[in-house]
């Protein structure tokens, strides 16, 4: 691998245990001022310490992070769709890779929509958008089975779309935890990130679904609405940092997660 692009997944990706805590801020592209993430320099600002890698727009990342983080950038180069639009499938790749470079972005991320009307669009899209990556020495990110398609999750589905991805050479796949996850990870020749969808009724059920995927072969979670929809977003993140990180149970997590909430927060040194 070239070196370029094996340290930039290196910042992503701590060496020390090849796993990531992502934070996905990236909500906005297709759902507008999202619950909790209406002013998105609010939300990411506290939890910046404590997420391994942001996942988020140009334009959020231009105007709500300051340009002194060193933070690594996910940049989401892929839309085009909304949640008002006739079909959230029909995306396409809205930011170049030129621009990406400009923003030091330490991959990109784009989303496929396997099964859909644009299947062929948005899986062509990635395979140019890894061509120009690669001549920069950037890593792609393909993001599967969002929308409509979610509610296909199983293992096969989930199995055939990992695979597809990794095979067109995306170099890390985001996807859903399902039954039988681990042979969507045996399948699947690069490393897996988890979303965590919609908010869970508890802390204690998201930290359960990160606990699973990680034990079960992901190489950490690209979680969103699970941290920042939560009473204690920075607390929350500590707790899913523990999981990934220190193989902390869910329960070890929680009460962790319970401590935190108690005690005023400070910033890392
Ligand atoms: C949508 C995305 C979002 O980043 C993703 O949904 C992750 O956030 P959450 O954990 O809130 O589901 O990639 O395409």
């Amino acid at each position: 691998m070239d070196w370029g692009l094996q340290n930039r997944l290196s910042r992503i990706f701590r060496p020390s245990d090849a796993r990531t805590v992502m934070l996905a801020v990236d909500h906005g592209y297709f759902l507008g001022p999202t619950h909790r993430l209406e002013e998105p320099r609010k939300t990411i600002e506290p939890l910046l310490p404590y997420a391994d890698a942001i996942m988020l727009t140009r334009g959020v990342l231009r105007n709500c992070v300051d340009a002194t983080s060193d933070v690594p950038i996910v940049l989401r180069v892929s839309g085009g769709a909304t949640i008002v639009s006739e079909d959230l499938a029909n995306e396409t790749i809205t930011t170049s890779v030129r621009d990406a470079v400009r923003l030091n972005a330490s991959a990109v991320a784009a989303s496929v929509f396997i099964g859909s009307a644009y299947e062929h669009q948005t899986l062509a899209a990635l395979g140019g958008l890894i061509s120009r990556a690669l001549d920069h020495g950037i890593p792609v990110l393909a993001v599967t089975a969002v929308g409509k398609e979610l509610e296909k999750r199983d293992a096969r589905y989930l199995s055939l779309c990992c695979r597809v991805v990794a095979e067109l050479g995306a170099h890390f796949v985001k996807t859903y935890h399902c039954e039988h996850f681990d042979r969507v990870v045996g399948s699947c020749p690069v490393p897996i990130v988890v979303a965590g969808g919609p908010k869970l009724d508890s802390e204690l059920d998201a930290l359960r679904l990160a606990y699973r995927a990680v034990q079960e072969g992901a190489a950490g979670v690209d979680f969103g609405r699970n941290v920042w929809q939560s009473d204690h977003a920075v607390p929350m993140l500590r707790a899913i940092r523990a999981v990934v990180h220190e193989n902390a149970t869910p329960e070890r997590a929680h009460e962790l997660f319970l401590d935190l909430t108690r005690v005023p927060q400070r910033q890392p040194v």
